[in-house]
């Protein structure tokens, strides 16, 4: 599908729409099938250097409690994954080197391979300039897949998101350099930040073809209060927004997923939480059933959930993994899904690991 198709489908509205929902789902079946897979998700620390004038946890919030998860509590929520059956781990924290040494990154990964054959995804940040080593040695210590949005293709866009970032093309560079390390490697954007254009929307997904993606998340931009991206989304509410602004809502964001299933047939593409944020009964469901076929529940400890806050109200979806768990699991069989056993790796992958 060319750019202009992209746009068009991404301008449309009401019946036009059809033909993409109907495509997408097909798309997925035909590439993925009708599993999906279940992904436990496990903040591990929300202590971060960055400055992502979006995030809730970014260094400049001093409202933030830090944590830092110990060995004991992440094999804890292993286990808890395990016995919901979860064929991945993901492994996530913000972007801090100095409280999360590549040497304890390692050790946590040979400590979980001691316990379990669960594909293991990382989602911890760009490491400092060309510290390559470190991804190869994770992916030696039994890491299998790792996680980095690039969240706009603007530059300049990425540049207001990242402001103390050296720019996109560097985070483009650490996907190659992981997808070298031997990963699977996910990426993804927000749908509706502010500046953000259809233009730009349009060309985050031809940028997720090119980048030739394992993986591919997206989500809504969710305002936080305490960040300054938070506080202009705020501050202009009610206001006209400018003429092209994509807006940070449901529909744009099903029809992203459902475009991104067409640009990458292959890939892995999640029901995100932040979506779910924003459609509490349906948004998983709703993107399920257009083009998405990954779940990523939270098995972070409660104490530390609320603390992991990188967008509001997010932890409000915590209720008790337990009962999370099994509403999840009906709300696959209700819909006509089964459930992923195994890792669940990309078809992409097993087709053409290199
Ligand atoms: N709204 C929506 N998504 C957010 N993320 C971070 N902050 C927000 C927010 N305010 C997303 C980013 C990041 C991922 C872990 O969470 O895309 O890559």
């Amino acid at each position: 599908m060319d750019h202009c198709k992209i746009l068009s489908f991404l301008r449309a509205t009401g019946p036009a729409l059809d033909p993409l929902w109907n495509e997408a789902d097909a798309v997925r079946r035909a590439n993925v099938g009708d599993a999906i897979h279940l992904r436990g998700l496990i903040e591990v620390s929300n202590i971060c250097t960055a400055q992502c004038t979006y995030c809730g946890i970014r260094v400049k919030n001093p409202n933030v409690h830090r944590y830092r998860m110990t060995l004991d509590e992440i094999l804890e929520s292993v286990r808890l994954a395990q016995r919901f059956g979860y064929g991945t781990l993901v492994l996530q924290s913000g972007e801090t080197p100095a409280a999360m040494p590549d040497e304890w990154v390692t050790e946590v990964i040979r400590a979980i391979r001691k316990i379990s054959t669960q594909a293991i995804t990382l989602s911890l940040g760009e490491r400092p300039a060309n510290d390559y080593q470190a991804y190869r040695d994770w992916a030696e210590a039994g890491a299998n897949r790792y996680l980095i949005r690039f969240e706009t293709s603007n530059p300049e866009l990425f540049r207001k998101l990242h402001p103390s970032h050296p720019g996109l093309e560097v985070r483009l560079q650490a996907l190659r350099k992981l997808r070298e390390a031997g990963f699977e490697i996910g990426s993804g954007v927000m749908i509706g930040v502010p500046g953000q254009t259809w233009d730009d929307l349009a060309n985050d997904v031809e940028m997720f073809r090119t980048l030739d993606l394992d993986m591919i998340g997206v989500g809504p931009f969710l305002p936080h209060p305490e960040t300054p991206l938070g506080q202009e989304f705020l501050a202009q509410q009610g206001q006209e927004p400018q003429p092209d602004q994509v807006p940070n809502d449901e529909l744009t964001t099903l029809k992203t997923v459902a475009l991104t299933r067409l640009a990458c047939p292959g890939s892995n593409i999640p029901a995100t939480t932040a979506l779910a944020c924003i459609d509490r009964s349906q948004g998983h469901r709703n993107a399920l059933t257009r083009g998405a076929n990954v779940i990523m529940p939270n098995v972070t400890p409660a104490k530390y959930r609320r603390l992991y806050e990188i967008y509001p109200s997010k932890a409000t979806t915590a209720e008790a993994a337990e009962q999370f768990d099994r509403a999840l699991k009906e709300k696959i069989l209700s819909i006509g899904r089964t459930i992923g056993q195994g890792p669940g790796n990309s078809a992409r992958f097993a087709e053409n690991p290199d």
